[in-house]
């Protein structure tokens, strides 16, 4: 045995290896029960995948580069829930693709945010936030309320989800460009934010 330990630390290409396995060994043994675990792969339950207007305002949450300001993941700690509401669980992300999580807290996190505060509130914080916070630093987005929500593109982003696993209908997917008919960028950034972390409802607030 000590033979053998003493040949591992003196042969330098043997010890990569061998530490290679074994830190293989460990992310697997921690990875791979994540894809059979039915509290990581099943949305929680109730949760449906975003409508056409939903999924259309996360598509400009994303081009927009909110996640650069906020987070989407509610931490289990207690100055965490007491603020924002139920830490996030993994259930409530399977049709988030990708996940919007983030790891830059300039803004609050907005896990459970849906629900917060009016449409109307949005609408104004959105255009301009400092005419309601005034020591906002967060930018103003006036120019989603002038553009159109539909780019013709819908159907085929929800059939693209729907191959992945998203159960979508085949009367949701031909109903989607109507869904959309005369709503804006902002219209659509909107309702993403009032459904998002609905799924739970915050014990907090
Ligand atoms: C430069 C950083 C920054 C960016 C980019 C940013 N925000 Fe913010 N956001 C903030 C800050 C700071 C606050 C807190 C002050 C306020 O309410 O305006 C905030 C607040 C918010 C709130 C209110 C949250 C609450 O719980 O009170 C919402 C909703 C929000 N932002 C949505 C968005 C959306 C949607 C985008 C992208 C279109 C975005 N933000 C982009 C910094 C940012």
């Amino acid at each position: 045995m000590k033979f053998a330990h003493s040949l591992i630390e003196k042969n330098l290409p043997l010890l990569m290896v061998l530490i290679l396995v074994a830190i293989s060994f460990g992310g697997l043994v921690e990875i791979v029960p994540l894809y059979f675990q039915k509290s990581t792969t099943e949305p929680v339950a109730g949760w449906k995948p975003y409508g056409p207007l939903e999924l259309t305002g996360r598509d400009v949450y994303v081009r927009e580069g909110c996640y650069n300001c906020h987070s989407q993941m509610i931490r289990p700690f207690r100055a965490e829930t007491e603020r924002y509401g139920h830490y996030s669980v993994a259930g409530e992300f399977v049709y988030d693709r990708p996940f919007q999580w983030g790891s830059k807290r300039t803004g609050p996190d907005l896990a459970r945010v849906g629900g917060r505060y009016s449409d109307e509130w949005h609408r104004v914080h959105l255009t301009n936030p400092r005419d309601l916070v005034p020591e906002s630093n967060m930018p103003g987005y006036p120019w989603l309320a002038r553009a159109k929500a539909d780019d013709g593109t819908i159907q085929r982003k929800m059939e693209v989800l729907r191959k992945l696993g998203h159960p979508y209908s085949e009367a949701d997917i031909a109903g989607a460009p109507k869904a959309l008919e005369g709503k804006t960028e902002m219209d659509a950034l909107i309702a993403y934010l009032q459904v998002m972390g609905t799924a739970i409802r915050s014990t907090a607030r």
